[in-house]
């Protein structure tokens, strides 16, 4: 384990503060290394400015699942990101939030950490800045900050996983959206049947095989393995949503050029996130396939539809969906850590 000098020193100045008070309080979280799977460009994030650490992951996660984030004490980040559904909201369109329904369908958090900015119209540059959205957001969680912080400084549980995690100071909103993304970033999903492919340890059967060929030339340029994402915005000939009217990115931007594009999402665990699309109009894979190929936007045969299915159900990803360190109930009982450490 490396510790820092700098972080050696605020272990000694805060254990001397505490006992000076009476208290044998220390104050030593736990770091974390976070490791990109093999053959994978950098992650975008920078750790250096919230370093994982045990503690900061645990509160995280707590947060993550705690309903006590919205106003009305009814809906968790995990309301909308389902872990069932690959982080995203199963069966859909559009999700619940604690006074109406969003406005777009929540997309996966799988490998958040190589997003340099997030949401579809790429309208929040950072995970911390994003985590504030829904907050305030009146359709999503409507959070009352003040209120929120005072209830979490009264908590003792709460009060004591953030010592842990950040020092004894008081709870702040930068500590919540810091604890947030430290839980988001160990979401990594790189251990799918392609991943296995990938790595010679699998092998496609003839389907998966064919439509991965097809993918390549068809898919890739937008995207883009291993994320699945370029993370550029594009415009696929969606049309505009009558009620919704969402213009996507150009609602951000404000440049008409920007009309209607989207940011291409990954396809990691696209098998279990329906339905898709921004606005989830679309039920099925199937459905999407379509779209392509009935809008003219890309070619494609009955039988291609049919092998590029397969293909993608093989980025499903089980083995880390069903990580106890990510789901709800009992994690950290037994003080396991994600598992998140490919190598
Ligand atoms: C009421 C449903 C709802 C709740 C609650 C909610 N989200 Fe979301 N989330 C969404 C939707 C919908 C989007 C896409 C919004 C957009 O593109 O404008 C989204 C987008 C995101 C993104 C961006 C992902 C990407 O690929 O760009 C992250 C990260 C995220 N949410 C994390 C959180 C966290 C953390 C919380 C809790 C603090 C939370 N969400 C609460 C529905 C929700
Ligand atoms: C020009 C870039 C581009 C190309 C090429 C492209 N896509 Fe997409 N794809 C997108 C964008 C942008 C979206 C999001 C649309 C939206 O938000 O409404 C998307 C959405 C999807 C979705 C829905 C995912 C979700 O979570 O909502 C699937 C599935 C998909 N594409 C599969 C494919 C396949 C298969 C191919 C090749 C046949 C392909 N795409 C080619 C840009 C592209």
């Amino acid at each position: 384990m490396k510790i820092s000098v700098a972080s050696f020193l605020t272990t000694i100045s805060f254990a001397a503060l505490c006992m000076g008070a009476g208290s044998i309080f220390t104050y030593k979280p736990t770091p974390v290394k976070f490791l990109s799977p093999k053959g994978w460009p950098a992650p975008a994030y920078n750790f250096n400015e919230n370093p994982l650490t045990k503690e900061g992951i645990a509160l995280g996660k707590k947060l993550f699942y705690d309903p006590v984030l919205s106003s009305d004490n009814s809906v968790s980040c995990a309301t909308c990101h389902e872990p069932s559904a690959a982080f995203a909201t199963y069966d859909h369109p559009l999700s619940h939030g604690v006074n109406n329904l969003t406005t777009r369908n929540a997309p996966s958090l799988f490998n958040v950490a190589w997003q340099k900015e997030f949401m579809y119209d790429g309208r929040a540059n950072s995970l911390e800045t994003q985590a504030l959205l829904p907050m305030h957001s009146s359709d999503e969680m409507d959070t009352n900050i003040p209120d929120l912080l005072k209830q979490l400084n009264t908590s003792p549980s709460y009060k004591k996983m953030f010592t842990a995690a950040f020092g004894p100071s008081k709870i702040t909103l930068d500590q919540i959206t810091r604890a947030l993304s430290q839980f988001q970033l160990t979401l990594v999903s790189a251990n799918s049947k392609y991943d296995q492919v990938m790595r010679g340890e699998a092998s496609f059967m003839l389907p998966e095989k064919l439509g991965y060929e097809i993918f390549e030339k068809k898919c890739v340029s937008c995207h883009t393995p291993p994320l699945f994402s370029n993370y550029n915005y594009e415009n696929t000939a969606i049309t505009r949503d009558p009620h919704l009217k969402d213009n996507g990115r150009a609602r951000f931007t404000g440049n008409s050029a920007d009309s209607l594009k989207f940011k291409v999402p990954s396809l990691r665990n696209v098998a279990l996130s329906f339905p898709y699309g921004h606005d989830g109009r679309f039920y099925s894979l199937l459905d999407v396939l379509m779209h392509y190929r009935t809008s003219g936007q890309i070619p494609l045969s009955n039988f291609e539809i049919g092998q590029l299915t397969a293909f993608l159900n093989t980025l499903t990803d089980s083995s880390t969906l069903s990580n106890p360190a990510f789901l709800p109930a009992q994690a950290f009982i037994n003080n396991k850590t994600p598992n998140h450490t490919h190598q």
